[in-house]
């Protein structure tokens, strides 16, 4: 059996006494696409955030792109510069252009010449459609555009795998969709990715395995079409069907709550301005 990119074995990570994280077992093989979705606080950043060791589990091993980072002898920044993570915020540096912001870590950490960083960010600039805003401030682009930079700025390091962290969800709804097709194109090229993410119809499309997770817990996991069209557990199954009419749901619990005779919530789904797409 081939290692895989991603190794996690029964991994527990606690917060004082709340336990997030209760016992994780997952791989990722190369050039996996592999997207957890799940309820708020059911602990799908602290995962993520465990791969690269920004924080510290309290239990169980994970080994990346071969190395047990769990191991306490191991030098992680050696492991985390050949992993990219693409958070929700963007964390672009809004004084620098968009082409300093790309080199600055090539130059930095990887030792690379000035030349040769520029070369690689261009690159990469083309990949996600902006090379024409080389010279542009992040302050002046749109959120999609940022994220595309960021994005853009991670692959210029050269990363054997991809952390993604709803990259999507401080997006308008509008400019989604552009960041999802950049992504869609990196995992066509082949890339190692780990998403989480709410968008079930990029999931569907582009995933090879969906992970559901709730309460700390790996529920069940399989291709998108075992998982999100056809569910084997019942919490996958009411997850969806929230995610999926997010209207109805709204006002099946506000009624709940209020046990009375309250009028119907007042739920405001945000919508695309149609004139955003002419
Ligand atoms: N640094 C921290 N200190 C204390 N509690 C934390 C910390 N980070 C996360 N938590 C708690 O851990 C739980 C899981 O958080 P996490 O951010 O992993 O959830 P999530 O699945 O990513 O949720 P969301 O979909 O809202 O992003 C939550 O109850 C959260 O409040
Ligand atoms: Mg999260």
């Amino acid at each position: 059996m081939t290692t895989p990119a991603v190794s996690i074995k029964d991994l527990h990570k606690s917060f004082g006494d709340l336990e997030v994280l209760r016992g994780i077992d997952l791989r990722v093989e190369y050039g996996e696409v592999v997207c957890v979705i799940g309820p708020s606080g059911s602990g799908k950043s602290t995962l993520l955030r465990c791969v690269n060791l920004l924080e510290q589990p309290t239990g169980g091993t994970i080994d990346v792109l071969g190395v047990e980072i769990t191991d306490r002898n191991v030098d992680i920044d050696d492991v985390r510069r050949h992993i990219g993570m693409v958070f929700q915020q963007f964390n672009l540096f809004g004084h620098l252009s968009v082409l300093d912001n790309l080199t600055i870590a090539q130059r930095r950490v990887l030792r690379r010449s000035r030349s040769k960083s520029v070369k690689v960010a261009r690159e990469n600039l083309e990949r996600v459609g902006l090379s024409e805003k080389e010279q542009a401030y992040p302050p002046q682009l749109s959120g999609g555009q940022q994220q595309r930079v960021a994005i853009a700025r991670s692959l210029s390091m050269d990363p054997a795998m991809m952390l993604f962290d709803e990259p999507t969800s401080a997006l308008d709804p509008e400019l989604v969709g552009e960041v999802l097709s950049v992504m869609r194109k990196l995992a066509l090229d082949g890339m190692t990715m780990l998403v989480v993410t709410h968008e079930m119809a990029f999931a569907r499309e582009v995933a090879d395995r969906v992970v559901f997770m709730d309460d700390g817990r790996i529920i069940e996991q399989g291709t998108p079409a075992e998982v999100l069209g056809n569910p084997r557990e019942p919490r996958t199954r009411e997850f969806l069907h929230r995610v999926l009419h997010p209207t109805e749901l709204a006002t099946d619990e506000f009624l709940d709550d209020q046990a009375g005779p309250a009028g119907p919530a007042q739920v405001t789904i945000p919508k695309a301005d149609p004139h955003d797409f002419a």
